[in-house]
């Protein structure tokens, strides 16, 4: 059996990587010629733990990388993972999947045999009957269900733990008509994940539960902030004391319950605007959505608010950002709330230095000469006049009092509460929790 992924991104890497280092005879395409390049010589575009060692067991085996569309042609299992950014508008954009399927669908036009083709990448529901099938028959001159299987396969996979998300998922969605070529799939899926429950349903419910899981995982997290924000007004109140409890009640979940600056990330901001766009098309007003990104908003505004408060004009502060990464254990800052915070701070004409461990290169292709780069925390704590920890890496959690010694104004502004237990010298304030001495 040979398998095409197309689009090699945080979701088409790791299945190419894993499926190959399964011993699958597995071809990855690009169309980006420098990246599969790097990715054939062992080397991953983005950091990500554990993918570059199992890209490396792949590329022993049977392995192909490549930016050569025509390498689809005999394929039985075609998955295509592009992306689907947003327009400027906050709409799904469908230009890079569109491109896609349409060289898919040249590409199979003279296959002998009938392939599958998987959607995984993020779509609006409707369109896969909408736009992929027109697209697809047309350029194939191929009828799908007949001479094409053609199956919506939405994916859950979180950067950082991709690896592991890809080896174990927790569940594996297939949607589509009840074909032979949804029994085949079907049967692919229980010999890879033969723990995992499949869900079998029709296209459109199957692109809705992307969108459902990922606005769900949203909600949760702008519920937590909202308290939270309520919190820092209860002299002594704690948040994630009050995230454990509830946590524990099995109809609440402990997931997703840490409070912080707001969601960031290129997927969750993105799949709540292109969600909240097609229900104003459809018609309906989506209250809760729109409450869910107004409270993530607000987030940041807080922490814009804290360090006024505290070190009055902003203009020409120095204030340290100590984490730029949406998340620990990625370089990804895209629409990571620490990126938009600077801008903010920059606006006010405050001097920004910057810390991450594995994100600074991706920090300083946005910002440029305009911020300062610390290579190490202490470097960029040292005459800071306010710090504001923003992703919650390890190594912040190690910051003590010797360290903050070194600052200007012992300012620290805490939106992951990884000191809170700590007796941290100077004025701290950990958002979420009600601080007596304001
Ligand atoms: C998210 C979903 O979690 C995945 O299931 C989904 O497959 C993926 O989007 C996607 O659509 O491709 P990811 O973007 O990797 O995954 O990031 P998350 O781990 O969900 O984190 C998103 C943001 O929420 C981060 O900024 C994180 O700091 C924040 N967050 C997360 C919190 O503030 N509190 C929490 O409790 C959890």
């Amino acid at each position: 059996m040979k398998i095409a992924i197309i689009g090699l991104g945080f979701v088409g890497l790791s299945l190419t990587s894993v499926l190959s280092s399964k011993g699958y005879n597995v071809i990855g395409i690009d169309v980006d010629v420098k990246k599969c390049k790097k990715i054939n010589n062992g080397i991953i575009p983005f950091y990500e733990p554990d993918l570059e060692k199992i890209l490396r067991d792949g590329l022993k085996k049977k392995l192909r990388i490549s930016d050569d569309f025509s390498l689809i042609k005999g394929c039985d299992l075609i998955f295509v993972t592009v992306g689907t950014p947003q327009d400027a508008n906050g709409a799904i954009d469908l230009s890079i999947i569109k491109k896609a399927v349409s060289a898919v669908g040249k590409n199979i036009k003279k296959n002998n045999n009938k392939p599958i083709i998987f959607i995984k990448s993020t779509v609006i529901p409707g369109t896969m009957k909408k736009v992929i099938v027109p697209i697809l028959e047309k350029e194939s001159k191929r009828k799908v269900g007949k001479d094409f299987g053609l199956i919506s396969n939405p994916e859950f996979l979180q950067e950082s733990t991709a690896i592991r998300d890809t080896k174990f998922p927790h569940t594996v969605v297939l949607g589509g008509y009840e074909t032979d070529f949804m029994k085949k799939a079907k049967k692919f899926f229980m010999k890879l994940y033969p723990k995992t429950p499949i869900i079998i349903t029709n296209h459109q419910t199957a692109e809705m539960i992307k969108y459902a899981n990922n606005s769900f995982l949203a909600t949760k997290i702008s519920f937590i902030n909202q308290l939270s924000t309520i919190c820092q007004n209860i002299p002594g109140a704690n948040i994630d004391d009050i995230a454990k409890t509830i946590g524990l009640d099995p109809r609440i979940g402990k997931l997703f319950l840490q409070a912080g600056p707001g969601y960031g990330g290129s997927c969750l901001p993105k799949d709540m605007k292109a969600l909240i766009n097609f229900a104003n098309i459809s018609g309906i007003d989506p209250t809760l959505l729109n409450a869910v990104e107004k409270i993530n908003t607000n987030q940041l505004e807080q922490i814009i608010a804290i360090s006024k408060k505290k070190l009055g004009n902003l203009k020409s502060k120095r204030i340290t950002i100590l984490g730029t990464a949406f998340k620990p254990d990625t370089d990804d800052i895209r629409d990571s709330i620490a990126i938009k915070l600077i801008r903010k701070f920059l606006k006010h004409k405050a001097k920004i230095t910057v810390h991450d461990p594995k994100a600074m290169k991706n920090t300083m292709e946005v910002f440029g000469d305009k911020i300062i780069y610390a290579k190490t925390v202490q470097d960029a704590l040292s005459k800071s006049q306010c710090a504001v920890i923003m992703t919650q890496w390890k190594e912040y959690s190690k910051i003590n009092n010797s360290m903050v010694k070194k600052m200007d104004k012992k300012i620290v502004i805490d939106s992951r509460r990884i000191l809170a237990d700590r007796d941290i010298d100077g004025d701290y304030q950990a958002i979420g929790i009600g601080n007596d001495k304001k």
